[in-house]
């Protein structure tokens, strides 16, 4: 376990379930910024004048990826199951701003799971037009992923947790904490 984790787990005791998912939303935007510089090398450099350092970045940002996508499927799982359900009694779920989220889980799981696919056969493939192409296909899912992924935790950061904070109250607070832990440990158990 690292200490990122050690740490959000500190916090989950804190029943202070907003900020528990504020830190995952910062761990995942630093996550992304590795991403980014490793995708930005693999760009701007030919494999064939740096093949030990493109194999490297190749099996990192599979690493990397593969870790982002497991621990997206478990923070949208805490939100969905966890947090919407108590913060759509003060919002309501159908035609507004949780529905909306909801939508944007589908879509990011969706691209993530395609981009997964391909940073696999990319870390496969070291030189050759076959390879050029894996490339590109990994940078534009990498773009389309990453960028809807920023946009749609600034937009929770800014205005669902705002409201959250605001809204729940202290018991509230404290049972959507506890569900939140019950999801994770579930998840993590059945992995
Ligand atoms: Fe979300
Ligand atoms: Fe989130």
């Amino acid at each position: 376990m690292d200490h990122k984790l050690d740490y959000r787990h500190s916090e989950i005791k804190n029943q202070d379930p907003i900020k528990t998912l504020k830190i995952e939303h910062l761990e995942t935007i630093q996550r992304l910024e590795m991403i980014e510089r490793s995708l930005q090398y693999l760009e701007s450099s030919p494999s064939r004048t740096a093949m030990k350092r493109c194999k490297i970045e190749q099996s990192r940002l599979r690493t990397w990826v593969n870790e982002l996508e497991g621990r997206m499927t478990l923070h949208f799982l805490m939100e969905e199951e966890g947090l919407f359900p108590t913060l759509s009694e003060y919002l309501g779920k159908e035609h507004g701003p949780i529905e909306v989220l909801l939508e944007e889980h589908t879509e990011i799981k969706a691209i993530l799971s395609e981009w997964k696919d391909e940073v696999g056969v990319l870390s496969q493939s070291f030189f050759g037009s076959v390879r050029d192409a894996s490339l590109q296909r990994v940078l534009d899912l990498g773009d389309a992923v990453m960028s809807r992924l920023r946009l749609h935790i600034s937009k929770e950061n800014q205005i669902i947790f705002k409201i959250s904070e605001v809204s729940l109250s202290e018991k509230e607070k404290n049972f959507v904490a506890q569900k939140l832990q019950y999801i994770e440990k579930t998840h993590l158990e059945n992995r």
